[in-house]
């Protein structure tokens, strides 16, 4: 077996010890032995597969009241530190490596693409049409408060230090005291607007400097393979953002946020060139000058700083002018830079004139990093998604409609809205009565769409409206955004995220795309958005993903056949059931054609953190990004063979109705959810702006994806996951197992699928389970968590049977022994967790409850991820 890398090793022991000498310090030597004979217990109970663990029970047992979180606090700590030190070795191993060829590199792919036949126009031509949209949101998965994960990054940074022989130790020890003697918890849930700001920090500390560099070894690695560089207004990978944008089920976020976030993202944004512009002003003290400088700033013996002094003044007023507005005291928009081609133009001319004045390596130094972040963040950073539920655009029609006494809209059939819209989309009368007084929530819809119109076309991206099916779901959008004012064809985007509704999804375009009025509004570009989530929580994985995959293949044909040109937006969390998974993979799965230069995909929470919060690992993320878009546009895998197809087509079909079997109809079944899982409790964790729920009313299907799954992680069932597709697979491999074996091995799309349920099973643990059942379930319901758990290490025989292997995860050791690593330390904070969820429910304590808190937290670090 391969051990975890010495180094990792070393530094994962040195913050352990760390937090040892902090937790001593405060609570004595007697405290730290608890904790370290509970941990040596854990690891004793699963070295020897001792599934009764009766020895930690009874030394979490003996734990006082007081006791109870400051153990929970010590492992969920050493579980932060551990991932710290995991996070920073892979930047390691990446920095080692980058001498060599890695694999997926882009250097790699052009020298396969020019092998296989493609030509440098194609190549380069390829790339300078791609378009990767990373769409960051505020989704609540992220558990870690802001102020600790500035700390977590400092930490991270002395690692670094210390790699380079400094001397840090005492900085760490002071960072682990610091971390140690703040509460880990937030008090209150962040407003959107805070989210919003998170959001524009991680552009700050590590994309702002990850892009230019990202841009750069693009540039090189072409000029090397391909003998051309990369223009400089050619930027393969942008950034969108939902954070004060997405309102769907978040009543905090008002039309008056969305207002103030647009602003502060362009103050953000003008800031950061500010800075940027003092330094290169700083820098740029040349005296040649071409003519066309000279003639702009005329005799003056620093023409660039001359120059750049007007830019900057100009972007101080800019500041001044944004920030005016934030107060309530709009001031006029004079000499103020709003598009980016007035920022662009003169440093375009110091570029100019340094190349033409023999100064090229000037020119391409951090004048062209400057250049490159104005091609990638534009002049507001990233642009604002808005994203609102179907039903609230139909509830401003119902009234409109009742104003005039037409009827209510939401009982009209599709043909009627749709004639309604249209014939209002073509008139020219206004459609918003006068003296109408509409509710607060049509009102709130209605004000939204009057900030969006009135926002500059280049903050804004997309409107995405969840829980879309039909042609006047987009049609009502359009007509409402029409009637305040906007002046721009905004993209208005369905997100199709139930099962029918994906199956549905062609034929809504189809419709769409068959209306003159409508091809005439997108000029030739459609956009749409898949949720894969909501998805799986409505079908499961299996037949939710098969969903997903044809949808796409539809949407394909469908645009072609209308000369379209589609864009895919992946709506995909952070975990399995939630679409997540490692994105190079997941893109070249996708059916052929469906990527056509470009996509966008969310981003959300912790994800964030760990793929764009550092900017090494940034950096590699736009790289896989851009070289799997570019692979899956030129070259893309084949589609399925037909018997592939129908296999697929028989597991969906079973999986679909053996988990609906358990989720919708099993009368036990939200009840076993409620009791077994901390479903409810997790409500109370303050993690993001917005509610669990869409409605306070209803069961599951009223639940988020996100607190679905989060709950099923926690005691490490991780249903989602599997329920269904154990009953699909067990009849395939029954019959078909051949066939699986091909399908794994020749296609990427069942081969994802699989591997990513092999990794989820890796991290579920039946004994835990059954220790939240023994513990919190009525014997009437632990019939059902038993089966469930059978169903479990079925899923985990079959999918090796399909792997033709004997353990799970055989050939990814390095994440196997992370995981094996963790449970020692995780599985304290399951035990605890499962007696807190008792003591709460019976008794609830406010002491007792922050352990709890704290155990969820600790639980989702040692998981890596929450929902
Ligand atoms: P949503 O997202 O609930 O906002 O649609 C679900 C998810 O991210 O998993």
């Amino acid at each position: 077996m391969a051990d975890l890398h010495e180094a990792l090793r070393d530094d994962v022991r040195m913050l352990g010890d760390c937090l040892g000498q902090t937790i001593e310090t405060q609570l004595g030597e007697a405290f730290l032995q608890k904790v370290e004979r509970i941990r040596k217990l854990a690891k004793a109970g699963r070295q020897e597969d001792n599934s009764e663990y009766h020895e930690l029970l009874s030394a979490l047992g003996e734990l006082s009241e007081d006791e109870v979180l400051p153990v929970a606090r010590a492992f969920t700590q050493f579980l932060n530190l551990a991932n710290i030190a995991e996070e920073h070795h892979r930047v390691r191993r990446r920095l080692e490596d980058s001498g060599k060829d890695a694999p997926e590199s882009l250097g790699q792919l052009f020298r396969r693409l020019s092998d296989r036949g493609f030509s440098v126009r194609e190549i380069a031509g390829g790339l300078g049409k791609l378009s990767v949209d990373l769409v960051l949101t505020a989704h609540p998965t992220e558990v870690n408060r802001r102020t600790l994960i500035h700390k977590f990054d400092d930490i991270a940074d002395c690692l670094k230090r210390l790699d380079r022989g400094e001397k840090v130790q005492h900085r760490l020890r002071e960072l682990v005291s610091q971390i140690w003697h703040t509460d880990e918890i937030r008090q209150q849930r962040p407003t959107p607007v805070e989210e919003a700001k998170w959001g524009f920090a991680v552009i700050e500390n590590s994309l702002w400097q990850a892009v230019p560099k990202f841009l750069r070894s693009l540039d090189e690695q072409l000029q090397e393979v391909l003998g051309e560089g990369l223009p400089l207004d050619c930027c393969p990978v942008r950034y969108s953002s939902w954070m004060g944008g997405d309102r769907d089920g978040n009543p905090n976020v008002t039309a008056r946020v969305t207002r103030e976030v647009l602003l502060l993202s362009r103050w953000m944004a003008a800031d950061l060139y500010y800075r940027d512009i003092d330094q290169l002003r700083a820098e740029l003290s040349m005296n040649r000058c071409n003519s066309e400088l000279r003639e702009r700033v005329g005799d003056v013996p620093e023409p660039y700083r001359a120059l750049l002094a007007d830019v900057r003044a100009a972007l101080g007023r800019t500041k001044v002018w944004i920030k005016a507005q934030l107060d309530g005291n709009p001031i006029p928009a004079e000499g103020v830079l709003l598009h980016e081609q007035e920022l662009l133009q003169p440093l375009l001319l110091c570029h100019r004139s340094l190349q033409d004045c023999g100064m090229q390596i000037i020119a391409q130094g951090r004048l062209q990093d400057m250049l490159r972040r104005i091609a990638c963040f534009g002049m507001t950073l990233v642009k604002l998604d808005i994203r609102q539920n179907a039903d609230r655009h139909a509830g401003v029609f119902d009234e409109i409609t009742a104003f005039y006494e037409l009827g209510c809209y939401s009982d009209w059939d599709e043909p009627r809205r749709q004639k309604f819209l249209l014939a209002e989309l073509n008139s020219r009368r206004p459609l918003l009565p006068r003296a109408w007084q509409p509710s607060a929530l049509v009102q709130e819809v209605l004000d939204t769409c009057k900030v969006v119109a009135s926002a500059e076309e280049n903050s804004l991206g997309s409107y995405v409206i969840s829980m879309a099916s039909q042609p006047s779901d987009v049609l009502g959008v359009i007509l409402l955004l029409q009637e305040v004012g906007i002046g721009h064809n905004m993209r208005v985007v369905p997100l199709f995220e139930t099962l029918s509704d994906l199956q549905g999804a062609h034929g809504c375009i189809d419709a769409l795309l068959s209306l003159d009025w409508y091809q005439d509004y997108i000029q030739g570009q459609q956009e749409v958005m898949i949720g894969y989530s909501d998805s799986a929580k409505d079908a499961g994985q299996l037949a939710a993903a098969w969903g997903q995959f044809q949808a796409q293949e539809e949407l394909t044909a469908v645009c072609r056949r209308h000369q379209v040109h589609l864009t895919l937006f992946h709506g995909r969390g952070g975990t399995v059931a939630r679409g997540g998974g490692p994105s190079h993979t997941a893109i070249l799965a996708q059916p052929p054609g469906s990527v056509d230069h470009g996509l966008r995909v969310t981003e959300q929470g912790e994800m964030i953190r760990f793929k764009f919060g550092i900017p090494e690992i940034a950096i590699r993320n736009m790289e896989l990004y851009t070289a799997a878009v570019l692979q899956a546009t030129l070259d893309p895998v084949p589609g399925p063979q037909p018997q592939w197809r129908s296999q697929m087509e028989r597991m969906a079909l079973r999986g679909l109705k053996e988990y609906r079997a358990v989720v919708r109809e099993d009368e036990h079944f939200v009840q076993y959810f409620r009791a077994a899982t901390p479903e409810q409790e997790l409500a109370k964790l303050p993690l993001g702006s917005r509610p669990a729920k869409r409605r306070t009313d209803g069961g599951i299907e009223s639940l988020r994806a996100i607190p679905w799954i989060f709950a099923w992680t926690q005691t490490r069932l991780m249903l989602p996951a599997w329920l269904g597709s154990d009953s699909a697979l067990q009849e395939a491999v029954a019959d078909q197992l051949p066939l699986l074996h091909s399908m794994y091995r020749d296609w990427p799309f069942f081969r994802a699928n699989i591997d990513m349920l092999e990794m989820v099973l890796a991290k579920s643990d039946p004994d835990i389970a059954a220790y939240y059942d023994a513990r919190l379930v009525s014997e009437e319901l632990r019939v059902l968590g038993s089966s469930l758990r059978s169903r479990l290490r079925d899923s985990v025989e079959l999918v090796k049977q399909i792997r033709q292997q004997t353990q799970l995860l055989a050939e990814n050791p390095v994440i196997r022994q992370s995981i094996e690593v963790r449970n020692p330390y995780i599985d304290p904070l399951h035990f605890l967790q499962a007696e807190l969820l008792l003591r709460d429910r019976t008794q609830p304590d406010s002491r007792l409850e922050r352990a709890l808190m704290v155990s969820m937290s600790g639980i989702s670090a040692g998981m890596r991820n929450t929902g």
